[in-house]
Formats: C-alpha cells, sequence, structure tokens
C-alpha cells in the first residue's frame, strides 16, 4: 500500500510559538515516516492582511529553517515555498469562478478577521479558504492535520471538491481526491500564559502571552515568572475553576516528557515559587536542541536553499499534474 498523502502548512506572519509546536509541528515530526508529507510556507497567505515587504522573504525562510529545526525531515518529507509553486494561484483562480460568495462570507475566520481589519478588507482576505483549498487539492492530499480553528477551511474545501467533481468529472472518475481531517487524540492545546482560557495566539498584542521557539533562556524566564497564575497552594491538573493552572501543569508535563500521574505527583503540594523555576527549566532544555539546530541551518544557507528548490520541484511535479486535470475537466484549450 501506497503512503497516505499528508498536506499542511505555516503562515510566515511572526515567530513560531509554543503553541505551533507543541499543538502541532511536533505531531507530523512523530508521524512523518508513516506518511508521505507535504508542509508548505503559505507567502500567499501571509499577505491576505496589510504586510511588510522587507521582512516577508526572511520570515518565509525562518519558518522553512524551523521545520527544519523542529525535525522535520527532508527524506520523510517535502518543504516548499507555496509562491514558488505557481499551480496554487492558478487552481485558485479556477475554484474562485466554480465558489458560490456565500459560502466565503459565511466562514467564521473571514467575519473575525475582517471585523479587526476594520475598513481594509481586501478581496484576498475573502479568498483565503479557496487558496488553502488549492493548497490541499492539487497534492490529492488523503489527510490534513488541523486544528478546532481551521477544521471549517476543511470542510470548504471538501464542498470545493465535490462541487468540482460534481460539475466537471464523473462519478467513475473524481477529479479531485477528498481529503479527511487528521485529528490526534493528544494534541497538546497550549493556552496563552496570561490568560489560561484563551489559546497561546500569534495575533496576541501581548508578548508576554506565549514562549517562542526562539526566545533565550531569559526571555522565557521573564514570561513564565510574569505568567497569570492563581493564589492557591497545590497544583493540579483539571480543575475548571484554575485554566492557568491546568496550562501551566501541561506545558511542564509535555516539555519535560514525564506522565501526568508524575506531574501530578510532584506538584500536588508545592506552590508556584517552586514550579516556576521547573518549568523555566524544562522550557529552556525542551527548546535548546531546536535553537542550536536552527543556528545550524541558518548558517548554511545553501543546505536550506537545496531543500527548497528539490521541495518545490517535487511539489510542482504533482501540483502541475492536478492542475493540467482540472483545466482539461473545466474545457481549457490546452497550452500549445
Ligand atoms: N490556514 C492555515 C492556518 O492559518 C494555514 C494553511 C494554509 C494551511 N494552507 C493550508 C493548513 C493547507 C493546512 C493545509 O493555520
Amino acid at each position: 500500500m501506497p503512503k497516505q498523502r499528508v498536506l499542511s502548512g505555516v503562515q510566515p506572519t511572526g515567530n513560531l510559538h509554543l503553541g505551533n509546536y507543541l499543538g502541532a509541528i511536533r505531531n507530523w515530526v512523530e508521524s512523518q515516516s508513516q506518511y508521505e508529507n507535504y508542509f508548505c510556507v503559505v507567502d500567499l497567505h501571509a499577505i491576505t492582511v496589510p504586510h511588510d515587504p522587507k521582512i516577508l522573504a526572511d520570515n518565509t525562510y525562518k519558518i522553512a529553517a524551523l521545520y527544519l529545526a523542529c525535525g522535520i525531515d527532508p527524506a520523510d518529507s517535502k518543504i516548499f515555498i507555496q509562491s514558488h509553486v505557481p499551480a496554487h494561484t492558478e487552481l485558485t483562480w479556477l475554484f474562485n469562478c466554480i465558489t458560490p460568495l456565500n459560502w466565503l462570507e459565511g466562514m467564521i475566520q473571514f467575519k473575525e478577521k475582517a471585523l479587526k481589519q476594520g475598513e481594509n478588507v481586501g478581496v484576498g482576505l475573502l479568498d483565503y479558504p479557496v487558496l488553502m483549498a488549492a493548497d490541499i487539492l492539487l497534492y490529492q492530499a488523503d489527510l490534513v492535520p488541523v486544528g478546532e480553528d481551521q477544521k471549517q477551511h476543511l470542510e470548504l474545501t471538501r464542498d470545493i471538491a465535490i462541487r468540482l467533481n460534481f460539475q466537471f468529472g464523473s462519478e467513475e472518475k473524481p477529479i479531485l481526491k477528498l481529503p479527511q481531517p487528521l485529528i490526534r487524540a493528544e494534541g497538546a492545546r497550549v493556552m496563552s500564559l496570561t490568560d489560561g482560557t484563551r489559546k497561546m495566539s500569534k495575533s496576541d498584542p501581548s508578548e508576554l502571552s506565549r514562549i517562542h521557539l526562539l526566545d533565550s533562556p531569559e526571555e522565557i524566564q521573564k514570561k513564565i515568572k510574569r505568567c497569570k497564575t492563581d493564589p492557591i497552594r497545590g497544583l493540579t491538573f483539571d480543575d475548571p475553576d484554575r485554566p492557568e493552572c491546568n496550562n501551566l501543569l501541561t506545558l511542564y508535563m509535555v516539555l519535560s516528557g514525564q506522565s501526568k500521574a508524575a506531574v501530578a505527583a510532584e506538584c500536588e503540594s508545592i506552590g508556584w515559587g517552586q514550579f516556576k523555576p521547573l518549568l523555566t527549566e524544562a522550557a529552556i532544555a525542551a527548546l535548546e536542541p531546536i535553537q542550536a539546530r536552527y543556528q545550524q541551518v541558518m548558517a548554511e544557507p545553501g543546505y536550506l536553499e537545496s531543500i527548497l528548490r528539490q521541495g518545490r520541484e517535487q511539489a510542482a511535479a504533482i501540483a502541475n499534474q492536478t492542475l493540467a486535470d482540472v483545466r482539461s475537466a473545466m474545457g481549457f484549450a490546452s497550452p500549445l
């Protein structure tokens, strides 16, 4: 049996944080040998809100380097930059012409982001999920690892594929494969350090709310020192009245690689003053190898470039085939 194909992407906006790593990338790494993986840096998505052209390219390379630093292995996984495979934008256009406007207007993330943008809502922001559908469907992906916030986008992706297959394919020979969500049982949900009820997020205005993968030990120490706690002594998991406590214990458990029972026993009778240094140490130790590998990758730009070039070639070969199939099903004249 050939391996199932997995596709995912990260936007090159801001730094990756512990939520991105523990909730997503670490899982990709753990299961990468089971699948045929395509991991892209979705730079075209990053310009759907106003962006700074001076840092787009650097941020794009940075995410690619962080993929490698986190353990994505080019032997199992292709790493590439979305805009380097022009089929993404071309398929997006073809999809645009079969996607009802009201599917997009109703997307939760669009409505939330549009509110934040005020007057300055670009067409690209509305079209964001169609571009994401193109990312996935171009590779005939079987599985897409998604968090809660991307589920609706994956459903839309399936709806677009169903519609295109229905309008231009035949039942015996669908043009596009319907992807399934890859949901993992123990994918850690990392919450903000300043509010245990909200997800750790790139868009939180407070830097203190998250730990970046490239934070120095001093920064990590400062952020944990200032993080929100509660006045109760004795730290326990799963107390609904203590969201911060549950989040910090979970982080400690995952970062230190201990079992829940071991952490529960270690922390049941200690206070925050004792706990914070433990968490700080675990975070610094867990990030140290990633940071070292990142520095190594960045010191050797030729290596990263060769990975990305290879990734682009392998990605383009599949993407161009799918694009050609869709063009032909939609009745376009073949290029001469
Ligand atoms: N929308 C995703 C996010 O913000 C990023 C993304 C773009 C993506 N294209 C994708 C994720 C394709 C999975 C598959 O997290």
